[in-house]
């Protein structure tokens, strides 16, 4: 520490790749850091290492890093989540001070963050859960940032949260950190950030499937493909990602995403985005298959032994058109646009449900730099945000509709080919069969009524008679009579 007087502006816990990045971002925006750790010589060995020299500073134990914090004290947990932040929470309760603020900066199930709040508020002190979105290099050069909590507590850690996160806009000044609400708000962005990621990842691994096994390309052909891609709509980070996977190669010359198994992890997130959707009845099919498609590529062994024994084409597209590399950039974008139609509807739902008064609008710039899922496509999603805060659905706004109606013929050929091929387009197939089922005002669910009717009495509404009026047939029975019970819910 160049002023060994000088007081620290923040302390983290957790110096995992992602915490030491984090305090190395903050160090260089000016600010003093007192790091600590659980295993005490990662402390040593980063003071002495790379953080010799600047301003952090090293505490070996929870007393000296409250000591060191200057009033009112912030202390950042980027540590597992789980029951290490719950652990760390209870050894600071004591030392610090009415006012002081508790950040969490882990990837947090935000029911845990509503209750460490509460626990956290009940104290007398403030709690932030935020969400830290861009991977080590994120961490360290901006990550995106999406803090919730304690609203008392965010003109206290705004200066330094919007410091460190990534900036966009013309004059790259706007930070891509902003509050988004109280308790839990900000850790459940975060979780549908995670949700999207699956969503976009997956759909960028069916389109790859596609290129490899139905149209027989070369790694070299599909990297030009995505690199192509990202200089126009699609212009992402994940997809500027793909494009270098796929010219990646090992020191014999192999292509090394050959070499990866095909085998998809997953901590959670997704899943418990597809928990919120499902709770709250918003039709998220998308991100839903993303997940299970993880959950399938699981199953090798079982796929190895049922490749040798199921029968189906052979994933060759037979005779792709010219314009097949077109069709398959519009099926991505249009799955894309409702992927993220999908996730944010789930939002709104979140928002009523939990009183959170979301800014979508907000969320979009959120993301639109440092974090996994940026992409130049959220500006617009930005825009028609800022249109019509109440937009109930993205495609209702006039450009997203234009553009899914200028992808649909690509989206439909792709589907088409697909299926007749074999390849699989789990993600890909729900985005469409929910736009033909979103845009259709008469599904199939009077039929669904009638046979819950049938076997369970379960009641249903009249194309006929005004809603919220219940009626019951006598199914099968004497000239099929509609009871003349009504019921009004
Ligand atoms: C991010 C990521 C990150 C997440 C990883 C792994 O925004 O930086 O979302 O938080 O942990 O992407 O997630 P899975 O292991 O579930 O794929």
């Amino acid at each position: 520490m160049s002023n060994q007087n000088r007081k620290s502006d923040i302390g983290l816990i957790g110096l995992a790749v992602m915490g030491e990045n984090l305090v190395m971002n903050m160090e260089s925006k000016g600010y003093t850091v007192s790091v600590f750790n659980r295993s005490i010589e990662k402390v040593t060995n980063f003071v002495n290492g790379r953080a010799k020299g600047l301003n952090i500073v090293g505490a070996y134990s929870l007393e000296e890093l409250v000591g060191q914090l200057k009033s009112p004290r912030i202390v950042m947990l980027m540590v597992r989540a789980g029951q290490p932040v719950d652990d760390f929470i209870t050894a600071l309760l004591p030392l610090m001070d009415k006012g002081d603020v508790i950040i969490d900066g882990g990837n947090s199930h935000f029911p845990d963050t509503e209750r460490r709040w509460k626990q956290v508020e009940e104290a007398g002190l403030y709690y932030i859960g935020t969400g830290v979105s861009g991977g080590e290099e994120g961490a360290l050069l901006g990550p995106a940032v999406m803090p919730g909590g304690s609203p008392e507590a965010w003109p206290i850690v705004k200066p330094i949260l919007q410091a460190i996160s990534a900036k966009v806009g013309p004059n790259n000044d706007i930070p891509c950190c902003q509050w988004v609400g109280r308790g839990g708000a900000g850790h459940y962005v975060k979780m549908i950030h995670n949700g999207i990621e699956y969503g976009d990842m997956q759909l960028i691994c069916e389109v790859y499937q596609f290129m490899r096994d139905g149209l027989g390309m070369s790694n070299d052909q599909m990297h030009d493909t995505f690199a192509h891609w990202n200089e126009g709509k699609l212009d992402s980070y994940l997809i500027e990602i793909t494009r270098d996977i796929l010219a990646q190669k090992d020191e014999e010359g192999n292509y090394v995403v050959d070499l990866v198994l095909d085998r998809a992890g997953q901590k959670g997130t997704g899943k418990w985005t597809g928990m919120e959707a499902l709770e709250h009845g918003i039709p998220l099919t998308l991100i839903i298959e993303a997940v299970l498609a993880r959950s399938l590529s699981s199953l090798k062994g079982e796929r190895v032994e049922a490749s040798k024994y199921l029968v189906g084409p052979n994933r060759k597209v037979a005779d792709p058109p010219a314009d097949i590399l077109d069709a398959l950039h519009n099926a991505l974008y249009a799955s894309k646009i409702v992927s993220y139609a999908q996730g944010f509807a789930l939002l709104r739902a979140a928002s009523e449900e939990y009183d959170w008064d979301l800014n979508y609008g907000n969320i979009a710039m959120m993301w639109r730099g440092g974090c996994i899922i940026r992409s130049a496509f959220l500006d617009d999603i930005k825009d028609a945000f800022v249109a019509d805060p109440a937009l109930p659905n993205l495609l209702l706004n006039k450009y997203f509709h234009d553009e899914v109606a200028a992808c649909q013929d690509g989206w439909r050929t792709t589907l088409a080919l697909a299926i007749q091929a074999g390849i699989p387009t789990p993600s890909m197939s729900a985005a469409l069969s929910w736009y033909d089922g979103y845009r259709c005002a008469s599904l199939p669910a009077n039929l669904l009524q009638a046979q819950r009717d049938y076997f369970g009495a379960h009641t249903y509404e009249r194309v006929d008679k005004p809603r919220g009026e219940y009626f019951h047939t006598n199914w099968g029975g004497q000239g099929g009579q509609t009871s003349a019970t009504t019921y009004t819910v």
